[in-house]
């Protein structure tokens, strides 16, 4: 299947102040939590603002989380005028705090690593060219999430040419990734080739990604979807003719259960009730093989006004205590195949 020429949103980019020089620059991200009815994007060298931009969610999605941080990281060190060894230091030192904001997506971490790994193999190098080297490897982090991204795509296309049908949760498409998306990924693919596809997208409580985001990008790109409140999802199975469920992952264990946001595994069992394929999709970069499975997954609980009083209503009496898990796991049964940027993968 051909690629999609359409230019798809970046939710995070680095703006440099001089180019062609990466450094020094800015990020510029996406405001997630504004969407759809505002498009605002915040620009910061401080990565403190990006460690609560990730953990208030404006930028969110388990590749794009990966790619603010590395991208905060280069942002820290790019200003201080030590030595290479204070700028080791001060990486370390950011790192750290950053991989505190979110607990269950894997690319954190991942690209953490890599930044770390970067800057320790260049410790010897002076401070100029250490810091050039990790604003190239950050941008090198992001640039390779897009390519993952589209041949994800390109696998998930092929695979579903026959479907027309989907349902999908929470948000995995541009704005979760560096651009293109990996849940929405084929939906892009098969509409550039001409293909006549309808999407459902589950509202996704209780901070409505799918809702706000994923309707927002698939509107963007006029491939045409519908919204459903969560617990609709079992009747539209039953009733109407959904060819597949498509969903992104946080982090995938060595066994292939699967996180991803939470309302995910109901979502499994029901496709399975219902004998409909239920794909995720996902880099390699959301593989975590020190996890030999879904138990092992940290999970994030989140704030419970979220719950009680989700976008400032109050909608649970007070005193009444809620239970707000950010994610779930799905067990391999119940996974029918994982798309990655290598292939298709299916779960023994
Ligand atoms: O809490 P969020 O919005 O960061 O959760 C995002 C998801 O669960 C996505 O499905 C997942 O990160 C995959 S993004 C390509």
């Amino acid at each position: 299947m051909s690629e999609n020429p359409v230019q798809p949103t970046r939710p995070i980019e680095w703006i440099p102040d001089q180019p062609p020089d990466l450094i020094p620059g800015k990020l510029r991200i996406l405001d997630q939590t504004l969407l759809p009815n505002v498009y605002r994007t915040l620009a910061t060298d401080n990565p403190e603002t990006v460690y609560e931009a990730i953990r208030m969610l404006r930028v969110r999605g388990a590749p794009a989380i990966g790619i603010a941080a590395a991208m905060a990281l280069v942002a820290a060190i790019q200003k201080e005028t030590g030595s290479t060894g204070t700028l080791l230091e001060l990486l370390h030192r950011t790192a750290d705090r950053l991989a505190g904001s979110r607990p269950t997506a894997v690319n954190l971490f991942q690209a953490l690593d890599r930044m770390r790994a970067t800057a320790r193999r260049h410790a010897g190098a002076e401070a100029r060219i250490f810091k050039q080297t990790l604003a190239a490897e950050a941008i090198a982090i992001r640039d390779e999430d897009a390519a993952m991204c589209r041949a994800i795509g390109r696998f998930g296309a092929d695979l579903l040419a026959d479907a027309k049908t989907f349902m999908t949760h929470c948000n995995a498409g541009s704005l979760a990734t560096a651009e293109f998306g990996t849940a929405l990924a084929p939906f892009y693919t098969l509409h550039a080739a001409n293909r006549s596809i309808h999407v459902y997208v589950d509202e996704t409580r209780p901070l409505l990604q799918g809702a706000r985001l994923t309707a927002w990008e698939l509107q963007q790109a006029g491939i045409a979807c519908t919204v459903i409140c969560d617990n609709a999802a079992a009747h539209l199975m039953r009733r109407k003719s959904i060819d597949a469920v498509v969903v992104g992952a946080d982090r995938i264990a060595a066994n292939g259960d699967t996180a991803n946001k939470i309302g995910t595994y109901g979502l499994a069992l029901l496709a399975k009730a219902h004998n409909i394929p239920f794909y995720v999709c996902a880099p390699t970069t959301t593989l975590d093989m020190q996890c030999a499975d879904g138990d092992a997954i940290p999970i994030e609980e989140r704030d419970i006004q979220e719950i009680t009083h989700g976008f400032g209503v109050n909608t649970v009496p007070t005193g009444v205590p809620a239970y707000n898990p950010a994610f779930d796991v799905t067990p391999a049964d119940a996974i029918t195949a994982i798309i990655t940027e290598r292939g298709v993968l299916h779960p023994m």
